[in-house]
Order: structure tokens, then sequence, then C-alpha cells
């Protein structure tokens, strides 16, 4: 099962165990949701009667959007060119048709374009005409790459083997008709302007201190932790490290891919201010609500 949009530093592997570190509450707010991993599987649980999902970019109403049915239109695979002119505009370029996500640098290398597009288009060109010209085009790409970059033919195939903006244009179509949709609410703006209901619990995945945080670079750790002093409903935080007067809860070694090939370990952990801590364990201890909703639980754990 696959939570969320594709997004740079999403919690999808590990969104299941978030939730369950989350206690059962009326209202659960995501409150730097990105691409929304957390609330999509909030959602599929049955543990809150509604999910706020907030994010400083446009990601959480994107992820309605999608939800909702608008990925129409997005098998046409850009150039370098056409994605530069439209990913400032249109999220659904940017988050397909970009590096790891970021919505700035395009998909591919220069040399491995022409080939993957030419690819790309043998699968989704609409008429059969179109689709074996493709197929001509993709033969003579993969020729001149191997020749000009002098990559050994059964590397170039290995590269060949994942066409990762089909892949992405699949999952967001998966969300589409996402059940419990009138339980979301996306929300754009700064986390401290969210209006916080008095019922709710906070889920906060900030950009992580100390790493490289790609787009969200310049986010400000010292006004988070000073926030976290003072914040009333219940917070649940993501990160590596513990941020200052807060106590870890729990922790696990997820698998990641370093370079888009290669994989390595890392440890997320889960934190609450320490002034929550008791608070946070006796909710725990409470179980589930009754949200006077359908019974089937969703088979949101894979
Ligand atoms: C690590 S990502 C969250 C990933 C998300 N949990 C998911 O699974 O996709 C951190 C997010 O914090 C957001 N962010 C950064 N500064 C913010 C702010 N001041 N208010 C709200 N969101 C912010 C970024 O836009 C980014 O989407």
């Amino acid at each position: 099962m696959k939570y969320g949009l594709p997004y740079q530093g999403s919690k999808n592997s590990i969104a299941p165990w978030v939730v369950d570190h989350l206690p059962a509450a009326p209202v659960l707010v995501d409150i730097m949701a990105g691409g929304c991993a957390v609330t999509h599987c909030a959602l599929l649980s049955g543990k809150f009667g509604r999910v706020i999902a907030n994010d400083i970019s446009d990601s959480a109403l994107f992820f309605k959007e999608v939800a909702e049915g608008s990925m129409r239109g997005y098998a046409h695979v850009p150039t370098r060119e056409e994605f530069h002119a439209a990913k400032d505009d249109d999220p659904a370029i940017g988050l397909l048709y970009s590096f790891a996500s970021n919505r700035k640098n395009y998909l591919w290398s220069r040399a491995l374009e022409p080939v993957k597009i030419a690819a790309s288009r043998m699968l989704t060109s609409p008429s059969l005409h179109e689709r074996r010209r493709a197929w001509l085009q993709f033969v003579r790409e993969l020729d001149k790459y191997v020749k000009t970059t002098n990559t050994p033919p059964s590397k170039a195939i290995e590269r060949l083997q994942r066409l990762q903006g089909l892949e992405r244009l699949e999952r967001l179509e998966g969300l589409e008709g996402l059940e419990r949709l009138e339980r979301l609410n996306a929300l754009q703006g700064d986390y401290q302007q969210v209006p916080l209901p008095h019922d709710c619990v906070i889920y906060a995945d900030p950009p992580y201190k100390d790493t490289k945080c790609g787009s969200y670079d310049g986010f400000d750790h010292n006004r988070f932790t000073q926030w976290l002093q003072t914040v009333e409903p219940l917070t649940i935080i993501s990160e590596y490290t513990a941020p200052p007067d807060c106590t870890q809860i729990a922790e696990r070694t997820k698998t990641v891919k370093a370079n888009g090939y290669a994989t390595t370990k890392t440890t997320e952990r889960l934190f609450v201010p320490n002034h929550q801590v008791e608070t946070y364990y006796a909710r725990m201890s409470e179980g589930t609500l009754d949200l006077d909703q359908p019974k089937e639980i969703m088979p949101w754990h894979d």
C-alpha cells in the first residue's frame, strides 16, 4: 500500500507505524503534511473523526484535489523545457516529473532524457501509429545513449527498468476515489496559523534538523522549539534527534534509497514535548474512540 503523494521526505513507508503511535482523537491535525502520507493513512485507520492537513506549500490542497479526481491529461511526459515552463503553476507536473519529487530539477539527466521520453510515449501515446513511431525513436535513442556515454548495454537496460513519471502517475490515479474524503480539511499556511480545535491531536513532521532539507531549506527550528513549549494540544513530532525539552516515545529503523539505487538505514523517532509526556501515555492507554462511523476498519496495514 502506498500512502499520499510522491513527495520528498514522505512518511509513506512508515505511515502505519506513525498512526499506531498517535492516540485516537476527534480531530488529527497533520500540521506539516507534505505529501499527506500520514493524513492518508490516518483517514483509512478510522481512529480520527476528522483530519486537518496543512502545509506551507500547496501540497495538502493538491492531495485533496487528486483524491477528488483531477489527474486527467498527465500521461504526456514533458521534455525538460516543458517541465520548467509548467512546474511552478502546475503541482502535478512538478511532482510527477521532478528528480526525487523535489519540484525543482527535471527527472532525468540530459543523456537519458530522450530514451526515457520515447519509452514513456511508447506506452502512453493515444494511437498505435504514434506508439510505433515512439518505439522506433526509442531504439535509435537507446543506441545513441549506449554509444555516446560508453554505457554497457546491460547497465543501460538496468536504467530503463523504471519509468518514474508513469509510476508516480499510477500512484496518484490510485488515490482517486479515496473514501472518507468528507473527513479531510486541507489548508495551506504556516503551522502557527492553523486554527486548532480544542479536541485535536497534532502530528508535526518538520524538515529534519541538520539534514539537507532540499526545497524546505530555511525552516526556523528555534521558532519551532519555542512553539513546542507552549502548544496546548498533544503534539507528536517526527525527527531523527530529540528537539530540546522533548522526550522520545518510539523509534524504528527504515531503509531509504540513498541516490536512487543504493540503500541506507536510518532511525526514525517520535517525540512529545516534556510537558505532555504524561498526557500522551494516558491518552494512549484509553484505546479507540467510538466515532459513530462504519465499523469495518480499512486494511491500512499491509
Ligand atoms: C518532512 S516534510 C513532511 C512530509 C510528510 N509528513 C509526508 O509524509 O509527505 C516537511 C514539510 O514541512 C513543510 N513546512 C516547512 N515549513 C513549514 C511551515 N512554516 N508551516 C507549515 N509547513 C511547513 C514543508 O513544506 C514540507 O512539506
